[in-house]
């Protein structure tokens, strides 16, 4: 992990620039929002207060969208702009930010999700509001509008304290020269330069106009004039700030301070996983699918590479909790075997992407063998997610990096919320211990990553073997499969998962000192027939490194290394189980110099046969 002043993540969604000074905003707006495409996004926008309030947006990469509507012929010196990664409603024109709200006096952009955007809606629509979009950022503005009575910083401020989630939001207003901007949960940076003033939801957007900035809190605001910066909190209390500088490069702001896009990613996790629950997990399950699931007699579960080991442990999670048969599938086999699906069967397709040809293909085939078909899903409004009859968004951000790390945590909490929500619906009661270990994940993914600095010196002990093995059983059987996938995609080395009981029916015979083997041995239901698997590795003399849990002293007896994680039930322990995993194939290959984000002959998504 980079030094923590280095660290700051920028939003994993969205991104945000403003500018208020003695320039045309248009162009500094244009090349600031392009600063941040790396990050990926599906739709941009622009706002720019003039003599008019004025709005350019389309779905499209920014270039496009320039090209299409012509950024610049918006006059004046106040503006905001957006890039979009869409989490409600697909990336349109309509959906893409600013928002406004009936009389068009503000225009917002916001980054981060409002978790009670639905009942905030519907009091604005009874109180007379006419809604345009499918966001959840269309309420703030809304809101703005409803409690503004001349007094632009009290009304942002009234309206978010309404507000449950995150955000990072920039607004203008027609009556106001100035730019108010707030934070809760997704970064805001406001740059000082003379008599200008910048704003971004990451400091690489405005890097190259000023190094000063002011970094907001949660619950701050902010209002923003040229060469004026107050802020206070929602109370209209007023707080110091200090202006810092910051001492980075471009290449380091963009990856957060961490060398690789995939290497930042892992330790998003956190936060990541926090998006997939939010709003979506209480003493219920809230999940908003179209359609009863509670006829659905049959699961079965399509996708490829790291979504398919998802699927495998949402096989695992739907037949023990939900209790219903559940089957699993690589798409490519499912789409040309004739399977045996119908009206009764409920076909759930796991895709990142959301375009794998296979995974579509797979799709379409059970569509028209009358299967219900549902996407679990983390590119909103790709071709599957339209596709599909229902599904579930895992909110997970782009991710960049071609080996999938954020997005295979984000499908497992998604499964476990599906999974509860089946035996939701079928009128089974839900065990409070699974929900409250869910809502835990977070902090204890965080509580492995803390351990990176062990994980690396393991990677540097066993990077020049050129063959492991990975074993686990049951649930984390695929824990297995996708740590030696990891490990394969990214450092060529040759790795293969197994479920550890096969091990004596094949694998054994490869074992001598040569040979890491990574076993995930956290107390849970198999741990005794682990230790035996490992005593049998021990006797051959192959080098062990244990997945254990915290405070588990045996395992020292057998293993040359230990990567403790906190205890957990089954059900949740392959998402923190697979971290150290990411992390241990991510330093061996960073170890090997290789191009961790790119590695060869692999593409993010596949959409060739
Ligand atoms: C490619 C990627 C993998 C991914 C797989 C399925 O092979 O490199 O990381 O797991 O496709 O992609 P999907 O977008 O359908 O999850």
């Amino acid at each position: 992990m980079p030094n923590k002043s280095l660290l700051i993540l920028g939003d994993i969604m969205c991104g945000i620039v403003g500018y208020i000074g003695p320039r045309k905003a248009s162009p500094i707006l244009l090349k600031c929002l392009k600063r941040l495409e790396y990050r990926g996004y599906d739709s941009a926008g622009m706002a720019v207060l003039n003599s008019s309030l004025d709005v350019i947006k389309d779905s499209g990469k920014i270039d496009e969208v320039d090209t299409k509507h012509d950024f610049s012929k918006l006059g004046g010196k106040i503006g905001i702009a957006h890039t979009r990664w869409a989490t409600h409603g697909e990336p349109n024109m309509v959906n893409a930010h600013p928002h406004t709200a009936c009389n068009g006096d503000l225009a917002l952009v916001h980054n981060g999700i409002i978790e009670n955007y639905s009942t905030l809606r519907d009091l604005l629509e009874s109180e007379g509001h006419t809604f345009q979009t499918d966001t959840d950022t269309e309420v703030l503005a809304h809101l703005i509008e409803k409690f503004y009575t001349g007094n632009f910083m009290g009304a942002v401020s009234k309206a978010l304290i309404k507000v449950r989630g995150t955000y990072g939001i920039a607004v203008i207003h027609r009556n106001h020269e100035e730019i108010i901007v707030a934070r809760n949960g997704s970064p805001l940076i406001i740059g000082v330069k003379d008599d200008e003033t910048f704003t971004a939801s990451d400091a690489s957007a405005i890097l190259e106009h000023t190094k000063k900035m002011i970094y907001l809190e949660d619950k701050e605001i902010a209002s923003i004039k040229a060469g004026k910066v107050t802020v206070k909190n929602l109370f209209d209390k007023k707080i110091d700030k200090e202006v810092e500088e910051i001492g980075w490069d471009l290449d380091q702001i963009e990856k957060g301070g961490f060398k690789h896009f995939m290497l930042k990613e892992i330790f998003e996790q956190p936060e990541s996983l926090r998006n997939v629950m939010r709003g979506r997990i209480g003493k219920t399950i809230k999940l908003s699918v179209n359609g009863t699931l509670s006829d659905c007699r049959r699961i079965i579960i399509v996708a490829c590479g790291t979504s398919w080991h998802s699927a495998l442990i949402g096989r695992y999670l739907i037949e023990s909790i939900a209790e219903i048969p559940t089957e699993v599938d690589y798409a490519s086999e499912f789409r040309y075997r004739e399977p045996l699906v119908g009206k009764n069967d409920l076909v759930v397709v796991i895709s990142q992407s959301g375009e794998t040809a296979d995974t579509l293909a797979a799709l379409k085939e059970a569509k028209k063998r009358g299967a219900k078909t549902m996407g679990i899903i983390n590119v909103v409004g790709s071709t599957i997610a339209r596709e599909a009859d229902t599904g579930i968004y895992i909110h997970a951000g782009p991710e960049i990096g071609v080996a999938s790390t954020k997005a295979y945590t984000n499908q497992l909490v998604a499964l476990m919320l599906l999974a509860l929500d089946l035996r939701q619906s079928n009128g089974k009661t839900l065990d409070s211990n699974i929900i409250s270990e869910i809502r835990g994940l977070p902090e204890k993914v965080d509580h492995v990553l803390k351990q990176n600095k062990k994980i690396k010196a393991i990677a540097d002990a066993v990077a020049d073997h050129s063959n492991f093995l990975y074993l686990g059983r049951g649930i984390n059987y695929p824990t297995a499969l996708e740590g030696a996938l990891k490990l394969k995609e990214i450092s060529y080395i040759h790795a293969e998962g197994y479920p550890a009981a096969e091990m004596k029916h094949g694998p054994i015979a490869l074992i001598d000192e040569n040979m890491p083997i990574v076993f995930i041995a956290n107390k849970g239901k198999g741990y005794d027939k682990i230790i035996s698997n490992m005593e049998e590795v021990k006797a051959r003399r192959g080098k062990i490194i244990a997945i254990a849990t915290e405070g588990d002293m045996d395992i020292k007896r057998l293993a040359d290394w230990v990567i403790r994680v906190p205890e957990t039930m089954d059900e949740v322990s392959p998402v923190v189980n697979i971290i150290p995993l990411q992390l241990l194939a991510y330093y061996i290959a960073d170890r090997k110099g290789l191009d961790v984000d790119k590695p060869r002959n692999l593409a993010k998504s596949v959409t060739v046969e």
